[in-house]
């Protein structure tokens, strides 16, 4: 087999893990659920999620990754714990669902890019989202994504994704500080802004039982977290980087991406009286178009956005094949580019399912079942039943754990992930689960 590949440099890795992060999770999902859950009360809890579980659940992943330097179900018989492999197996499922119905989604932005265009939607915002978001023309755009996101993972890491990645990145930080700043000059911005900071804590008292899940999910999601992804992204990786440094860089820009996401959403949707009552997973896309048809250069705003958006599905979308391809390219070496497409191909299929309308149903499913599980696995392995060895990697290069009087911060993440992220993510499980339900 050929010579397992590498980055090209630490900062090639974190623009492809940030690429993997900020996604459509960020801007399309994240202003979305703060919105249709109570605004600044969601806003809290999730940041908490992602700060307390979310980080040090993806410094397992990294761990895991660097390590056994496979991807994510081999990493688990390489380090010794064949009988673990289901925990990543759950994982690369997770990625290979989700790349189905993110493609879709993905779809949808390449013709509300065209609509931004043509003016399609200009006016009749849901007679458009109908007309674009199931049949054929989804399917015609769920094709084009895809093949695109073949194209960049047969490249290969170096070529394809780290290039890819390192000017999407910026593109997407610039873009969205733009639309942000051109927010807060439209009327009515003030009460999107505060409905979006505020928080109203007794709307949080009742509704902790769908704000908590959908929080946690939106976590995991965010941060590529419970997929595999950063497993096989850490498995690029030389011996000497930080990873508790490069974690909480990435965990930094992707809360950054998606508050500004924030900036730019919430005083659109105040200007056009569209704050509350948002939920499903088009209404995003009904009430976005709907403000962009009613504003001042509504339509440059939205393609701006619409191009936005592409840009960070496509850089995610690309870490969804890899990590299935991964799997493949390492276990049977088969050429990179031809397990892309196959890949690619058979999620295409699967999409088609979405592409009739469940694009929703997928995008529950994952979020309240299959990430938590997977979540709940890997930190029951790194906590409990992987020896200590590994876990001393993290010191590795890093500041962390090498010099001295930082053990303790070791020490302190190992019983945070044997007990703290189990019991919330249980709790999670128990939550999203009789919320899938009900
Ligand atoms: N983190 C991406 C987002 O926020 O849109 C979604 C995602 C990408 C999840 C890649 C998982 C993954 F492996
Ligand atoms: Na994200």
């Amino acid at each position: 087999m050929a010579q397992r590949e590498t980055w090209t440099s630490r900062v090639g890795f974190i623009f492809a893990a940030v690429g993997s992060a900020v996604g459509l999770g960020n801007i399309w999902s994240f202003p979305f659920q703060t919105a249709s859950n109570g605004g600044a009360a969601f806003l809290v809890v999730y940041l908490f999620a992602v700060f307390l579980i979310g980080f040090p659940t993806m410094l397992i992943e990294f761990v895991i990754g660097r390590r056994s330097k496979q991807n994510a179900v081999s990493a688990f018989s390489e380090l010794g714990y064949g009988n673990w492999t289901f925990a990543g197996a759950i994982g690369v499922f997770a990625s290979f669902i989700t790349l189905s119905f993110y493609s879709v989604v993905g779809g949808w932005v390449i013709s509300y890019i065209v609509g931004s265009v043509t003016g399609g939607y200009l006016g009749q915002a849901s007679t458009f989202f109908g007309s674009v978001s199931s049949g054929t023309v989804a399917i015609g755009a769920h094709a084009l994504f895809m093949a695109i996101t073949i194209a960049i993972v047969a490249g290969g890491v170096a070529n394809g994704i780290e290039r890819a990645t390192k000017v999407m990145i910026p593109a997407i930080l610039v873009l969205l500080v733009g639309l942000a700043a051109w927010g807060s000059t439209l009327t009515g911005s003030a009460a999107g802004y505060a409905y979006y900071l505020s928080p109203d804590f007794g709307v949080l008292a009742a509704n902790v039982g769908s704000i908590v899940p959908s929080a946690m999910g939106q976590a995991f999601f965010t941060l590529s977290l419970g997929f595999g992804v950063m497993i096989a992204y850490a498995s690029y990786l030389g011996r000497d980087d930080s990873l508790p440094a490069d974690s909480a860089i990435i965990v930094v820009l992707n809360t950054i991406v998606a508050l500004l996401a924030g900036f730019a959403v919430f005083p659109i949707l105040a200007a056009t009286d569209a704050l509350t009552g948002s939920t499903g997973a088009g209404t995003a896309f009904v009430a976005l178009a709907g403000a962009f048809g009613q504003l001042p250069a509504g339509q440059i705003i939205g393609l701006v956005f619409f191009v936005v958006l592409l840009f960070a599905a496509l850089s995610s979308s690309i870490s969804l094949l890899e990590a299935p391809s991964s799997y493949v390219v390492d276990r049977y070496g088969i050429d990179r580019p031809k397990v892309a497409v196959g890949v690619g191909l058979v999620s295409f299929v699967i999409g088609i399912v979405p592409a009739y309308g469940y694009v929703g149903l997928f995008n529950d499913f994952v979020f309240n079942i299959l990430l938590p599980i997977a979540v709940l696995f890997i930190a029951l392995f790194a906590g409990w039943i992987v020896d200590a060895d590994a876990i001393k990697e993290l010191g590795q290069g890093s500041v962390v754990g090498s010099i001295p009087g930082t053990a303790p911060l070791t020490t302190l993440w190992l019983w945070w992930v044997r007990i703290v992220v189990p019991i919330a993510v249980i709790i999670t499980l128990y939550l999203g689960v009789t919320n899938f339900y009900t």
